[in-house]
């Protein structure tokens, strides 16, 4: 077996091969001056079992793994995982005329299987060519949380569709968890209602799927220090971080962001390594 990785995933890669104990091959990649983007795979993958991966934060990157994809048409099998699967969120037709992007996308990846990370909406899986697994890093957020040995800790959705993130980061460990019930505004504007929690006094960790503006977490953590817990922190599987997202949740008072590495960022504290590298053993 091969780990391919593709630019957006070089630290993941690495750290999936070690586990695997296996080679990561050296890919280059680089942009033309029109904005084309050219990669190749310099090593030999004739009639292996290669694993490629590569989050798909901006739409080159996205061109990057088709490319590696149809660079590897000679092994012997594909497994692509993409542990950010970007406009995964663009998953249904609002308005008419709309495309739903997601699923454009995934039709497009032609791989003998696809790993995800916690995808935004598991629909999306239904549409790739080929058999689609998501996988849940929840679990390690949970377990470094638990480690933090935080004050009474609560782990908290900023909303319902988080609840079950939450609880399966939260129940293994035997931690607190609820949720808030938030109202989308606009794309950068949500609202957050107060809901009867018993958690003055008490650590509380916001967790999400993604951060992307930042705008639904920095709401919530304003709601809960009125409310009068200790400190709040922010966990969340994809630290996208658009914009100001980052000051926007020092600003509302966050103590500690913790992110994982499906997006390589400076709060990517917790890696889902070994989630990819069990899902890729259960394979042979
Ligand atoms: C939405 O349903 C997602 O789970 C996140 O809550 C959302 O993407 C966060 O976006 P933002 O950080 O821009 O509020």
């Amino acid at each position: 077996m091969r780990i391919v990785s593709g630019p957006a995933s070089q630290l993941l890669a690495t750290r999936v091969a070690s586990l695997l104990r296996c080679g990561v091959d050296l890919t280059e990649y680089k942009e033309f001056p029109d904005g084309e983007v050219y990669c190749r795979v310099m090593g030999d993958i004739r009639n292996d079992d290669v694993v490629i991966i590569q989050s798909t934060f901006r739409a080159s990157d996205f061109i990057y793994l088709l490319e590696l994809i149809d660079a590897c048409d000679e092994a012997r099998s594909i497994t692509a995982v993409v542990p950010y699967f970007g406009y995964a969120r663009q998953d249904k037709r609002f308005k008419p005329g709309e495309p739903i992007t997601a699923r454009a996308l995934a039709r497009c990846i032609k791989a003998d299987r696809v790993f995800t990370v916690n995808v935004h909406d598991r629909s999306v899986l239904g549409h790739f060519p080929c058999p689609a697994i998501d996988l849940n890093a929840a679990p390690e957020l949970g377990n470094y949380i638990d480690g933090m040995e935080l004050k009474d800790t609560t782990i908290l959705a900023p909303d319902d569709g988080a609840l079950s993130l939450v609880k399966s980061a939260a129940e293994p460990r035997g931690l607190h968890y609820d949720y808030l019930e938030k109202t989308r505004i606009s794309g950068e504007e949500v609202r957050i209602a107060p809901k009867s929690l018993d958690i003055r006094g008490r650590d509380v960790v916001l967790m999400d799927d993604i951060i992307s503006t930042g705008g639904t977490i920095a709401e919530a953590i304003k709601l809960l220090k009125a409310q009068g817990v200790r400190d709040v922190y922010v966990a969340c599987v994809h630290p996208v971080f658009a914009h100001n997202a980052y000051l926007k949740l020092y600003d509302a008072g966050v103590k500690e962001v913790i992110a994982t590495d499906t997006l390589e960022r400076p709060m990517s504290k917790v890696t889902v390594a070994p989630v990819i590298a069990d899902a890729v053993k259960r394979l042979s």
